[in-house]
């Protein structure tokens, strides 16, 4: 495994891969990785004769300076993990590496981008398309792979690819959560021992949700969520969308999709945790 930090020198090493008729499959990441990134490597190992994993804390999708100033940076740990899984090269770019100049670039996803995530926090999912559209352009990849715990990013990420248009598959992959149901996150290392125990009620809440609405209104279940959130300790609630799993927009009634999935948002302390559930598919 190859640790790259510039980009002409990943450039040459993929296009000697190319010429060998390989194909390349990248995974995305800000590093500080977990189960649920091995996840994706894995799938990224087993269905492409290259893998490339970037390891770069994206300064453009954080709208919160105090937010990117706390994002948990392991390098060392994230190449033993990335090793282990049979990874090819890690990009490990500087931020001046990717952005020698400020990137103005907009990306208009409307109405994707304009809901939930994209409410609360302004220009982030500008910054992810940024840097993912960056990362495609270098690594040219055959395939990306992309966590559904980020759904909208995800629904976003494939707008974008459709759009642009890039020539590649976007194979998005389950949420790997932990034996008690809390969906992995990076920022899950920042909680205290109390705040990892109170968020749990997070996904306990979800999945109390779904045997709801097999005999509620969709209306009840959400006020189901929102109401059980405000309840529990620790926990404060940004937003809970009940929403069609392709457009990310409002749906009112059961009948109104054959795609239908809840995303929240949850405050646990100071810590900001997502997470979401499939209600139909
Ligand atoms: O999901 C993430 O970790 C990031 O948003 C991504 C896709 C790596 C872009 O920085």
């Amino acid at each position: 495994m190859k640790v790259i930090q510039k980009i002409e020198e990943l450039r040459a090493e993929l296009s000697a891969c190319r010429k060998d008729g390989k194909t390349v499959g990248l995974v995305p990441t800000m590093g500080a990785l977990h189960a649920g990134h091995a996840s994706l490597v894995k799938r990224a190992v087993a269905e492409n004769d290259v893998v490339v994993v970037s390891d770069f804390v994206n300064p453009t999708q954080f709208n919160d300076k105090n937010d990117l100033q706390k994002y948990p940076r392991t390098l060392d740990a994230d190449c033993k993990l990335l090793e282990a899984e049979g990874v090819s090269f890690v990009f490990a770019p500087s931020v001046e590496e990717v952005y020698p100049e400020p990137d103005t670039r907009q990306f208009d996803n409307a109405p994707l981008d304009t809901v939930m995530e994209g409410k609360y926090r302004p220009g982030h999912f500008n910054g992810v398309c940024q840097i993912v559209s960056k990362l495609f352009l270098i690594v040219e990849p055959n395939r990306a792979y992309f966590g559904e715990k980020d759904f909208q990013q995800l629904a976003i990420i494939r707008e974008m690819v459709r759009k642009y248009p890039f020539d590649l598959e976007i194979v998005g992959c389950p949420i790997v959560r932990e034996a008690d149901g809390l969906a992995l996150s990076s920022r899950n290392a920042r909680l205290s021992e109390e705040q990892r125990k109170q968020a749990v009620q997070i996904s306990k809440t979800l999945f109390a949700s779904v045997e709801i609405s097999r005999h509620h209104t969709l209306a009840e279940t959400k006020s189901f969520v929102a109401e059980t959130i405000a309840a529990s300790e620790g926990l404060e609630l940004e937003y809970f969308e009940i929403v069609d799993g392709n457009t990310l927009q409002n749906v009112t009634s059961w009948d109104d999709s054959d795609y239908i999935v809840g995303c929240i948002t949850v405050y646990c302390g100071e810590v900001r945790l997502i997470d979401n559930i499939k209600y139909k598919e």
